[in-house]
């Protein structure tokens, strides 16, 4: 799909923006260029990494894949809104087991995990491992990636 130039309107972390950018421009490239939120990360800009994940309407998305007219009225999430919720479970979990060593992928893998608790907190260590198999860490942290994420998901189920 190709757009004019245009406003688009849309949410982030509960914030309105209204940008001014040609609607064919990645919503990666707004979020760290034009809005100054570079949490998200760039990795391999063509949808293979992961590193790029951002919740939009509950769904997690490879932000560098989506034209950001294609967001106009949704709501996005980015890590820099888990850092306003230091008690957000995965938080918690990916502190306590060190889970990551350079941490360039964890934004997007703390967005992916974050959508993944929302729709199934009772989710298998092995659906884990599934959901984020798109997601790849270069550190080769994924073990205490899948500890805490599983960490985490038992937390939400015990305060339910
Ligand atoms: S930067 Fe988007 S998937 Fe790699
Ligand atoms: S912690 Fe370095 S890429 Fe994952």
């Amino acid at each position: 799909m190709t757009f004019e130039n245009d406003h688009v309107s849309f949410k982030v972390n509960g914030k309105q923006y209204n940008v001014n950018e040609d609607k064919n421009t990645p919503l990666l490239f707004v979020l760290r260029e034009y809005l100054g939120l570079s949490a998200t990360r760039f990795g391999c800009g063509e949808g293979t990494c992961g590193a790029c994940t951002v919740i939009i309407n509950d769904e997690a998305i490879l932000s560098c894949d989506v034209p950001v007219g294609e967001i106009e009225g949704k709501s996005v999430e980015t890590a820099e809104g888990l850092q306003r919720e230091p008690n957000d479970p995965l938080f918690r979990a990916f502190i306590k087991n060190q889970a990551g060593q350079c941490g360039y992928c964890l934004s997007g893998i703390l967005m992916a995990s974050k959508a993944l608790l929302r729709k199934d907190p009772f989710v298998s260590r092995a659906k884990i491992a599934k959901a984020l198999d798109g997601n790849l860490c270069r550190c080769g942290a994924h073990k205490r990636i899948l500890d805490a994420i599983e960490e985490a998901a038992k937390s939400v189920v015990d305060n339910a």
